[in-house]
């Protein structure tokens, strides 16, 4: 729009303001007679009211302020009186608002259900592994985290696995390539268990330690039902002066009362880890049936979680390097580990472990 500029004023007595702004007052008027849509409303409003380019501003720049002092007042009042009769038109025009049609056309209907946002949860996995953690954070645990990617010394040969050891070859060992180089103790490979962190953390602090360690492992396992190459454990440690199996046993039975109910009972089968000694493999009693035999179970009551046992003398000897304290004369401590799905597929009722990774909201929904 270009600027209309009103003429400049040359005389200020009433009379010739009287004329000038009856003038004004007659192409408001004019103006605001023919204002049948909301454009020209607008439009109507630009031209007045603009703050750039509008009549008004213009009036007010050049009468208002051009003004001898004496004539200032009347100008002013003048001024004024147009300026609600401007608005006042505007007001009108506006008022009498847009058409029914045009109202149809924009309406929103405020009964549609509006978007559903669907509500976070915690996946299954993350769930077990915290209540898991929970329970023993209860008994006075702290929480412990290690590398995914280890060496091969924390992996294996502090965990009391010698170089060449056949035990190696029951962890199908992700290794990471180009490694050949280092020393064997420094080649990386994908922790195939959570247990390297038991020697990162008593290389860190001397005893007494009381810590669980969640965390993802790596194995090179065929994927199948029970079977993933990925998969989570939360491994225990537990080392104090006058540590015993009873400790060990009394402290896993109430972790798997706390997890699977009070019912629960728990049987300890003397088994074998490098680490530990003497080893033990934790069956509880079988949550399908009672105990009293069931295809679950394989009709023996029975159902094999975890492994466990006291640390090994020679894996304190590996500690003692950087922790003198961890002299196996004067301290001992139990160790377990527990794989997290397997724990999960157990508590809800899941019989594939894909199921957890296939990332399927129909299933994950379940659990929000
Ligand atoms: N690290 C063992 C495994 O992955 C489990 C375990 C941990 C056993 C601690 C005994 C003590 O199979």
């Amino acid at each position: 729009m270009t600027n209309e500029e009103s003429p400049n004023l040359s005389s200020f007595d009433d009379e010739s303001l009287n004329k000038a702004f009856a003038a004004l007052e007659q192409q408001a008027r004019d103006d605001a007679s023919s204002l049948d849509s909301p454009d020209a409303v607008e439009a109507f409003r630009l031209r007045w009211t603009g703050r750039k380019q509008g009549r008004l501003n213009d009036v007010s720049s050049r009468w208002l302020k051009a003004a001898p002092s004496e004539a200032r007042k009347s100008v002013g009042e003048r001024f004024k009186t147009l300026k609600d009769l401007v608005e006042g038109l505007l007001e009108q025009a506006a008022g009498s608002g847009p058409t029914d049609a045009t109202l149809a056309a924009e309406a929103i209907d405020i009964t549609l259900p509006g978007t559903r946002r669907l509500t976070g949860a915690e996946h299954p996995i993350t769930r077990t592994l915290n209540e898991i953690v929970s329970v023993f954070a209860a008994l006075g645990y702290s929480v412990g985290v290690g590398p995914e990617v280890e060496t091969d010394y924390y992996n294996f040969e502090s965990m009391n696995f010698p170089p060449g050891h056949p035990a190696r070859d029951t962890q199908d060992t992700l290794v990471i390539a180009n490694q050949e180089k280092r020393g064997l103790r420094e080649r990386l490979l994908l922790r195939t268990h959570t247990s390297p962190v038991q020697m990162r953390t008593m290389e860190r602090q001397p005893p007494p330690v009381r810590i669980v360690i969640p965390g993802k492992v790596h194995r090179n396992d065929a994927a199948d039902a029970t079977h993933s190459p990925i998969f989570h454990q939360v491994e225990g440690l537990c080392v104090d002066t006058n540590i015993t199996f009873s400790d060990l046993k009394g402290t896993l039975d109430h972790a798997m009362k706390a997890l699977f109910g009070s019912a629960v009972k728990t049987r300890f089968f003397p088994s074998f880890f490098p680490f530990t000694e003497p080893s033990a493999d934790v069956q509880i009693s079988c949550i399908f049936c009672g105990g009293k035999g069931c295809r679950k179970c394989k009709n023996s009551g029975w159902i094999e979680l975890l492994g466990c046992g006291m640390v090994d003398p020679a894996v304190f000897a590996f500690a003692a390097e950087k922790q003198p304290a961890y002299d196996p004369k004067k301290i001992s401590g139990f160790a377990f580990g527990m794989g997290v799905e397997r724990i999960a597929m157990m508590k809800y009722g899941i019989s594939e472990i894909g199921q957890f990774y296939a990332g399927d909201m129909r299933f994950l929904g379940q659990f929000a």
